[in-house]
């Protein structure tokens, strides 16, 4: 099984950015973390971050042909705009995974719109980078129930 975890733009910058709202761990501590549960549950991953919403585009179109099973996302703030991250989910139909380190309901109005959230069978939020875990395991449960 092999899967791809995407991050959107400023994860790059955990650590630094609104710790209150997003947590010290800082973005190497969070591939560490991901390689770490992936590893544990031998699934092969690749972990991508960007800040350009066409890079993340690319990254799930070659995603198809690499074949890759399962797709966990944090599209950041391209959540609430991108129409595009969006087609392109819809575009592979590799089942997908949203997951976001904050409590998005609980914020600002603007952040209640997931685009891409609607090519994804689930959706975690509000729990810190132990999220991406949960994540995983249930992308990893709906593919051996599939
Ligand atoms: C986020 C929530 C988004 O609203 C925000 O733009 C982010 C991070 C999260 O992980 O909580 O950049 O996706």
């Amino acid at each position: 099984m092999k899967f791809l975890v995407l991050n959107g733009p400023n994860l790059n910058m955990l650590g630094i950015r609104e710790p209150d709202i997003y947590g010290r761990f800082t973005y190497r501590d969070l591939e560490v973390f991901i390689q770490q549960v992936c590893d544990d549950l031998h699934i092969e991953v690749e972990i991508y971050q960007s800040n350009y919403e066409g890079a993340l585009v690319e990254k799930i179109q070659k995603a198809y042909f690499e074949k890759i099973d399962g797709i966990v996302i944090n599209p950041a703030a391209y959540t609430h705009t991108s129409v595009a991250i969006l087609d392109a989910l819809k575009a592979v139909s590799i089942p997908a995974v949203e997951i976001h380190i904050s409590k998005v309901e609980e914020r600002e109005d603007f952040r209640q719109i997931s685009y891409p959230g609607k090519a994804c069978f689930a959706t975690v939020a509000g729990k810190g980078i132990d999220g991406y875990k949960e994540a995983i395991i249930l992308l990893k449960d709906k593919l051996q129930e599939d």
